[in-house]
């Protein structure tokens, strides 16, 4: 009996989030709000991050977890102040790149669901 096919599948796999990562990235890499939040001078490491937690959570490798243990997403991003003006401007990054990707309407809208409620949530300063 073969396994169902995941979203994972379904979109495309590991080329697919490559894509909409690195095209992530390279906005951030130009946003004056965002770029100063990350750490590290090259975005290599953050966008390898990004890429195998989100494979992951839509049913590919579990990579993301063997390399770095449980997400616990918000507790990672607590050391960096994320407010609805930040979360808008993941958001404007994340629209641009799920725009360029080859993905059905259907898929589309739900990876872009799910981003705006994850971003959401990652959001842990309010004035
Ligand atoms: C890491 C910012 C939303 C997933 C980071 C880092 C920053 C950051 C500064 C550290 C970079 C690094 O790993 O070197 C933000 C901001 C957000 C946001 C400003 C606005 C709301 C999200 C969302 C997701 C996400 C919605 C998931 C859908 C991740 C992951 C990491 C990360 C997986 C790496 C965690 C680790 O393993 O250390 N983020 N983030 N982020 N972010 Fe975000």
């Amino acid at each position: 009996m073969s396994t169902p096919e995941t979203f994972y599948d379904q979109v495309g796999g590991e080329a697919t989030f490559r894509a909409l990562v690195a095209r992530f990235y390279r906005e951030v890499a130009e946003d004056e709000l965002l770029r100063p939040l990350y750490p590290e001078e090259d975005l290599s490491g953050a966008e390898e991050r990004l890429r195998l937690f989100l494979m992951q959570y839509w049913g590919g490798p579990q990579t993301y977890s063997e390399q770095r243990g449980h997400p616990r997403l918000r507790m990672r991003h607590a050391p960096f102040k994320i407010g609805l003006a930040e979360r808008d401007a993941w958001l404007r990054c994340m629209r641009i790149a799920l725009d360029e990707v080859e993905l059905t309407d259907e898929q589309r809208d739900r990876l872009w669901r799910y981003f705006e409620m994850a971003a959401h949530s990652m959001v842990n300063s309010w004035f």
